[in-house]
């Protein structure tokens, strides 16, 4: 049923009854574009920021079809305009998500709510320097959306995605099992391709993990890498040498595809129409997503579980020693940034 009578009139203009006299065409055509009524029933994805990022992830998920609604949210009200209209193209072919405008407080509404908006690494420019201008932006965006609605799933993008996390599971009022980023899921995929690729295998034979930060303190749990379920050394035997080269090329391939692109969104679009679907459809998948460790009071990323409520579990992964250290220093420096953020001080934040 419509939920007020603001609605219920929309929904006639919409239907087969004729305007009211004092409704202009040009009125009619906004309204029809930016306040569709909203009583469908089905699964709501709400993407906040629909620059580059947003749009491949919109694009993917209408494309999925896992959605009833896809509501697009952006600073740029005529951008976003654009970008809805363009997007509502896309879906004549079969695809019957509704995409719409929506408002801060119908995305906090819905089951998924997809965080893109802030701006994108400069090239050659660490994420953490994109700190304090992307955390202004959350918190303006959760102030707004709040209270959420009670079972909905805030899945951030926003970089520096582990910071951002951490952040939104202090700042959004959800359960922190409800919040995650899409953390290391992207270097996970990045590595597998390049495993695949070195094995002549498909990406999807390859089991690994990058986990730590969604940035360059990342490591690769090389004594968990298996192709086909074969420890990996038994079926591609690679030296220290080539490790190194491996993880040197997933740990920048973002910087080189920024330096020449401006920008990475296919690959991201992809991970997280995936992660929508693990969320809707319960599906229990195992991700590397950046999540919140009680015993660290940090946001990284290590194996979870995800389902409808979120993070069903956090598994813990063996690593070794080296492994191990070397993932110790990556949340240490995440706990550097954030303490640093929530306590400004010149000395701390000059080491950042
Ligand atoms: N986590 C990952 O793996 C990953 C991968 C790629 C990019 N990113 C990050 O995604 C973010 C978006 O990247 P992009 O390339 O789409 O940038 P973009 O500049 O193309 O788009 C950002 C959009 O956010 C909007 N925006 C800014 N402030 C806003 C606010 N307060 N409210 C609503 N909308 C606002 C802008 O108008 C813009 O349309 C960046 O932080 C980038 O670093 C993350």
């Amino acid at each position: 049923m419509p939920r007020t009578w603001t609605d219920t009139s929309i929904l006639l203009l919409h239907v087969d009854h004729p305007p009211p006299v004092n409704v202009s065409p040009s009125h009619i055509y906004t309204l029809s574009h930016t306040h569709i009524m909203s009583d469908f029933s089905g699964p709501r994805i709400a993407i906040i920021g629909i620059g580059k990022v947003g749009a491949a992830v919109a694009y993917s998920i209408i494309h999925r079809q896992i959605a009833s609604e896809v509501l697009i949210l952006d600073l740029k009200e005529d951008f976003q305009d654009a970008q809805v209209q363009d997007l509502r193209d896309s879906t004549s072919f079969g695809v019957s998500p509704r995409v719409r405008p929506g408002t801060w407080k119908e995305c906090g509404q819905c089951d998924i709510i997809v965080f893109t908006a802030g701006t994108n690494q400069k090239a050659g420019e660490s994420r953490l320097s994109l700190l304090q201008r992307n955390l202004g932006v959350i918190r303006g965006g959760f102030d707004k959306m709040a209270p959420f609605k009670d079972d909905a799933i805030l899945v951030m993008v926003t970089n520096p995605v582990d910071i951002m996390t951490y952040f939104a599971v202090k700042y959004s009022g959800l359960p922190a099992s409800q919040v995650f980023g899409s953390g290391t899921i992207l270097d996970t995929t990045r590595l597998k391709d390049t495993i695949a690729q070195r094995a002549q295998v498909a990406p999807r034979a390859v089991h690994a993990y990058v986990v730590g930060e969604h940035g360059d303190s990342q490591t690769i749990a090389w004594s968990n890498m298996a192709i086909g379920g074969i420890p990996v050394d038994q079926v591609l035997p690679l030296d220290l040498d080539e490790k190194h080269e491996v993880a040197e090329f997933v740990r920048f391939k973002a910087d080189r595809l920024n330096k020449v692109k401006g920008e990475t969104s296919f690959g991201i679009g992809a991970v997280i129409s995936s992660i929508c679907t693990s969320i809707l459809l319960d599906e229990r998948h195992v991700l590397p997503l950046s999540h919140y460790h009680a015993d660290y009071g940090m946001c990284f990323s290590k194996p979870a579980i995800v389902g409808r409520r979120g993070i069903v579990r956090s598994l813990d992964i063996l690593l070794d020693e080296d492994e191990q250290a070397s993932l110790e220093k990556s949340i240490h420096k995440l706990k550097t940034v954030a303490y640093a953020t929530e306590n400004p001080e010149p000395v701390i934040a000059s080491r950042l």
